[in-house]
């Protein structure tokens, strides 16, 4: 067994002046953004986001994204979907355009000590963050992807790259890999999951509440690290429009400060968040 490579240490939190390197169409309403930064470095944990400020006077708030890479120090890598206004002024990004940009921000993932039999699980999007941690890793670990058709798995060729035979692929409408969701996919495997020590979750709440409990249900001690993707507006523990609820004690948590990496009995589940401000801000139509 090799020895983890060593994470390179976040660089202190800083708002960045980045210019728009290129801004590729990987998918269905996805897209794979470049930004390289015009002054100082950048790194981060796997696990950790930025803020992305959107470049329009309409948008109050900026948008929250996982690094899904850092290349090398002046480049970083966000994968995205188009859901709303604030991602599809993203989708109009052009080379050369500055940005700013605010991180690295918030809690990164616990690398796993038994790395070859680490389980990296992503729903959609959510694929993101776990990709990230398992590149920083001298071995594999096993890859569960699920999406809803085949035309958004949008990082097809560096999933295969990165793990190989070890890329597990699961759709919905069964247009590839595996016909169902992640957790059928990952009954199917359940040795892999009986061997792993650890496992680590990105995706729509709900996939990551079902994938760990079915996870601890076969090997009770493996230890879930979930990336939660709660609505921030403004990512640095200023506003409590994050909060969700904690299983271990009374106060919610702030997922910008304390997560959005928790480990997932952390997470009370069944609570489901609480209203964040955010949501009060769109009934009274103020400003996103
Ligand atoms: C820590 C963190 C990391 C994230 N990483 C990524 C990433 O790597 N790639 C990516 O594509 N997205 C990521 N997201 C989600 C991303 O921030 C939202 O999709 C984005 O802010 C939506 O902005 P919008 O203006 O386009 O959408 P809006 O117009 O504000 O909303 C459009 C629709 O999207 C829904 N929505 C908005 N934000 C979220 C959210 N956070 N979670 C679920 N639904 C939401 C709204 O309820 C609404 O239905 C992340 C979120 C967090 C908190
Ligand atoms: S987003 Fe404002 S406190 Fe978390």
């Amino acid at each position: 067994m090799q020895t983890p490579l060593q994470t390179p240490l976040p660089t202190p939190l800083s708002d960045m002046r980045c210019q728009v390197v290129s801004n590729q169409e990987c998918g269905n309403q996805l897209k794979l953004l470049r930004l390289r930064l015009l002054d100082g470095q950048f790194q981060c944990l796997p696990g950790q986001f930025v803020m992305l400020d959107l470049p329009e006077s309409q948008f109050y708030f900026r948008r929250p994204f996982s690094v899904l890479d850092t290349p090398d120090p002046q480049t970083l890598e966000i994968y995205y979907k188009q859901v709303g206004v604030g991602t599809a002024l993203m989708w109009d990004f052009q080379p050369g355009q500055i940005i700013n940009c605010l991180g690295p921000l918030g809690k990164g993932f616990t690398p796993p000590t038994q790395p070859e039999s680490a389980l990296y699980i992503g729903g959609g999007i959510g694929i993101a963050p776990p990709y990230f941690l398992a590149k920083s890793q001298q071995e594999k670990g096993h890859c569960f992807y699920g999406v809803r058709n085949a035309g958004e798995i949008g990082l097809q060729n560096a999933l295969e790259a990165q793990f190989r035979k070890n890329l597990h692929i699961a759709t919905d409408n069964g247009s590839a890999g595996f016909h169902g969701n992640v957790c059928q996919l990952l009954e199917q495997h359940t040795a892999l999951v009986s061997q792993a020590r650890e496992a680590y979750v990105c995706g729509p709440t709900r996939m990551m509440a079902a994938t760990a409990t079915l996870l601890k249900s076969i090997n009770p001690i493996m230890r879930v690290e979930v990336s939660l993707e709660e609505r921030m507006p403004c990512g640095t523990g200023a506003c409590t429009g994050c909060v969700t609820p904690r299983a271990d004690r009374y106060l919610p948590a702030k997922v910008c400060l304390e997560g959005p990496v928790f480990e997932a009995s952390l997470i009370d589940w069944q609570g489901g968040p609480p209203r964040p401000i955010s949501a009060f801000c769109e009934e009274a139509s103020c400003p996103q």
